[in-house]
């Protein structure tokens, strides 16, 4: 297989495992590159994308920017916080404005889950969704999934608890279909009030005793609790979630086998996540985030490559 089966990305939901498959050998190719003393290649000239952000980033917003410089894309940036949003523009025209000034992509991070599924019945662009809301997040878990291959040599067979605040979580919704679709287990673990009433019917393992999950499971990644989104109290405070639920050194010394430590970031430290283990060698957070730009390079190549017409 040489191209997408899709247009856009807008979920892991509705990619195919070949397409998964293809991403990941491309961005291998782009990992290569970026490493090289010269980091640049021409596969995106003359192509525009468009860098559109109705919600907070660093990582995403940064290694997206990245990539499309990295293959010579010409860029633009939207943050909504200092753009005619505030004026009461419709999403529809905001994007069809920037598309009138001769714009081939959008990269879209907003707070409405479905917002960039919307934009795809409506514009003739390829749209790469950078988090929807509590929906989805594609890219977080193609780059989360080919850093599980790169270290392990392969995805299928291996055991992944995701931990923490699965309920508002992107990152987790995406990460369950990228792991199933490659042949990965995966639990979820968190306070009962934090998991999401339907996540059984996605097939994933289920446990609230966060020293039994990191006893299963080969790889534990590890999510915030995302205060923004939550408007009422799931728990009584955040010290007592980091009490049950935080994941240190002495609590990893006590399961006594080794456990791969990951996390999309931000970290709230001494939260979810303790420094010992954040800055330890059990931790390949920061190889996740430098991967980020190799998988996103790859995202934005294979679907500038693909001829389908769009609409
Ligand atoms: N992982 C992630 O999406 O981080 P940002 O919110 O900083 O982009």
């Amino acid at each position: 297989m040489t191209s997408l089966s899709v247009n856009h990305l807008l979920g892991i939901k509705n990619i195919s495992k070949n397409d998964i498959e293809l991403i990941f050998e491309t961005a291998d190719y782009f990992k290569e590159i970026i490493n090289r003393p010269i980091k640049k290649v021409p596969s995106l000239r003359d192509i525009t994308i468009a860098n559109v952000f109705f919600e907070n980033s660093t990582r995403t917003r940064l290694s997206f920017e990245l990539a499309e410089k990295r293959l010579s894309a010409d860029v633009i940036n939207f943050s909504s916080s200092s753009s005619s949003v505030k004026k009461g523009e419709t999403l529809l025209d905001t994007i069809n404005n920037i598309l009138a000034m001769k714009v081939d992509m959008i990269v879209m991070r907003h707070a409405s889950p479905g917002a960039p599924h919307f934009l795809s019945k409506h514009i003739d662009a390829n749209i790469i969704n950078a988090g929807d809301g509590t929906h989805e997040h594609p890219t977080q878990a193609l780059l989360d999934t080919y850093s599980i291959r790169e270290k392990f040599g392969e995805v299928k067979g291996k055991k992944i608890a995701i931990i923490g605040d699965i309920l508002h979580s992107r990152v987790a919704i995406s990460n369950i279909y990228a792991l199933q679709k490659l042949g990965a287990e995966v639990m979820v673990c968190g306070p009962n009030t934090l998991l999401p009433k339907f996540i059984k019917t996605l097939g994933v393992h289920v446990e609230l005793d966060v020293e039994k999950a990191l006893q299963w499971c080969d790889i534990a990644n590890v999510l915030r609790i995302q205060l923004e989104r939550q408007e009422i109290k799931y728990f009584p405070s955040l010290r007592e979630y980091s009490i049950y639920y935080g994941i240190s050194k002495a609590l990893l010394d006590k399961i006594g086998k080794p456990v791969t430590i990951m996390h999309p970031g931000p970290i709230n430290r001494g939260v979810e996540l303790n420094s010992d283990v954040a800055d330890s060698d059990a931790a390949i957070i920061l190889h996740q985030v430098e991967n980020g730009v190799a998988v996103r390079m790859s995202v934005l190549y294979l679907l500038a490559s693909n001829k389908t017409p769009l609409n």
